[in-house]
């Protein structure tokens, strides 16, 4: 793991800036559950009921239940060192950006300045009729909630299966891969598009991939260095030996 890490630690400093890919392994130390592996909420709940615009449609009050539920974990839930070193590797010039599959806002809590959210915020909710979005400060009260501009029916501000990810966000994403040394990704199973892709695209512009993760992913065939380990305590070790090398 030294050597690895000094391997990555040095492609980090040599290639800078990384854009950063990261899924739900980045906030699984802050409490908030992964979908996938033993303990992942598709093991419990079945996606088909509660992430798609179908299920929302057959009953609205639902699949607004299951997210309130998710939404007081994550309003309880405070960055973990994971995200507090990608930051510090951004405000050092190591990272550019973080594009996240997560929806729990907890990379912009711990002071990251660049993310781009590809599958939007389960802190903000979008009315069905007029379009109009806001934040929340706590989870609603009454389900499903109404939007205070025309009444509308509200949803999570979310992409569910079956729908595609922002335009925008995606483009951002590409063209910050484009603009960056390379990739380093962090708690992703790598199995849901078009993040997943993200990897492969890097390898194939022959830019480095650095992989953090407890176990070996779909990303793994594409990483340059493998950092098995927890992200809370890998990527604190890759922030030291950079920062060691940047001196
Ligand atoms: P997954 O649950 O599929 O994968 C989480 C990954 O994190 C796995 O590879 C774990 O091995 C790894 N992991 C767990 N704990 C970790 C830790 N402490 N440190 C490092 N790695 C750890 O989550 P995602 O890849 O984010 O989409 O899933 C992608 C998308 O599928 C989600 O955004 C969500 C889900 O369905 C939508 O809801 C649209």
């Amino acid at each position: 793991m030294r050597a690895e890490l000094a391997r990555a630690a040095r492609l980090l400093v040599e290639r800078r800036p990384f854009l950063v890919l990261t899924g739900a392994g980045v906030s699984a130390e802050s409490g908030v559950p992964t979908f996938r592996g033993p303990d992942g909420l598709w093991r419990r709940f079945r996606p088909e009921e509660l992430a798609t615009p179908e299920a929302f449609r057959r009953d609205p009050k639902l699949v607004w239940e299951w997210y309130r539920w998710r939404m007081e974990l994550v309003f309880r839930a405070r960055p973990n060192p994971a995200h507090r070193a990608l930051a510090e590797m951004e405000r050092l010039g190591l990272v550019s950006c973080v594009v996240t599959q997560n929806v729990d806002g907890l990379h912009q809590a711990a002071g990251q300045r660049c993310v781009v959210e590809l599958h939007g915020s389960i802190r903000r909710a979008r009315c069905t009729s007029c379009g109009h979005r806001l934040a929340w400060e706590r989870p609603p009260s009454e389900l499903p909630p109404r939007c205070p501009r025309c009444g509308g029916l509200l949803r999570p501000d979310v992409v569910w299966f079956g729908e595609p990810v922002p335009e925008g966000a995606w483009r951002r994403a590409l063209a910050l891969l484009e603009e960056a040394g390379g990739l380093l990704v962090v708690g992703t199973s790598g199995v849901v598009m078009p993040a997943g892709a993200l990897p492969a695209l890097a390898a194939a512009a022959g830019k480095p991939v650095i992989e953090v993760n407890v176990e070996e992913s779909a990303v793994t065939p594409y990483a340059t260095v493998f950092l098995r380990g927890r992200a809370g305590e890998v990527l604190p070790r890759l922030l030291e030996e950079a920062r060691r090398m940047l001196a």
